[in-house]
């Protein structure tokens, strides 16, 4: 079982994501879990303080290293070969998440991700304890707990059992590198507007050819980075 762990300030924000929908049900039949750590459990201070100032000055406030590196190492072991965790540190200057690492990381056992917020994690924690700096798209989030649910969505969908119909997700976006088609259901005709006769027409051959064209005419238009040169399919 894929057991995917989250150290944050904000652990509460994961309490209804995992209990709900794909992923709520994977968990309540054992097929991952996922549970949220607060930081603040490894500070000793008083205070508990997981931030200070930056040195050489500059807007805002870095999250200091002792915290993480401790909840790290009680989650997941010290780093280097013999740990079986693999720990992914959260930020917008990390290797870009795609759906061919979503796939990688549902293989791994246990998962730490590590939460911070844009104004940066004291870069002794990626140095001493993290295996992987990751980001989910070319934007700043205020903190890394929302990209760690976008993570964890993506990886659970390849955990198997997790989707009812294993080959939905070949299928879809991204996993065949185009994007999909429109899609309709009930009722035919909608203010105005008709679902396509060929969707209705029983001829499975025609709609899975009219699905795909749609799809590749959206990536044209939408997503030309995703074809290759003179590609028609
Ligand atoms: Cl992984 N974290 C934060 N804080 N912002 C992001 C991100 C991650 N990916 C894109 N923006």
């Amino acid at each position: 079982m894929l057991r995917i762990e989250v150290i944050t300030i904000f652990p509460e924000l994961f309490e209804a994501f995992r209990r709900t929908g794909v992923l709520g049900g994977a968990i309540e039949r054992g097929l991952l879990s996922l549970t949220a750590h607060d930081l603040r459990r490894f500070t000793k201070d008083r205070h508990r303080t997981v931030d200070d100032i930056p040195y050489g000055g500059g807007p805002g406030m870095v999250m200091k290293p002792e915290p993480f590196v401790e909840a790290i190492e009680a989650l997941a072991g010290p780093k280097g070969p013999g740990r079986r965790a693999r720990v992914l540190l959260m930020t917008p200057q990390g290797r870009p998440f795609d759906g061919a690492r979503a796939r990688a990381l549902a293989r791994e056992e246990h998962l730490v991700l590590v939460c911070g917020r844009y104004e940066g994690v004291d870069q002794r924690v990626s140095e001493l304890a993290v295996d992987e700096e990751i980001s989910i798209g070319d934007y700043v989030l205020s903190g890394g707990e929302v990209a760690a649910m976008a993570v964890v969505e993506a990886v659970s969908r390849f955990v198997p059992g997790v989707l009812g119909n294993p080959d939905s997700t070949l299928r879809e976006s991204f996993e065949s590198d185009r994007l999909e088609g429109p899609h309709y259901t009930r009722p035919v005709e909608y203010r105005g507007l008709s679902v396509p006769e060929v969707l209705r027409s029983g001829d499975h051959a025609r709609i899975a050819r009219w699905r795909s064209e749609r799809g590749l005419e959206r990536t044209r238009s939408r997503r030309p980075d995703l074809l290759t040169e003179g590609e028609e399919r």
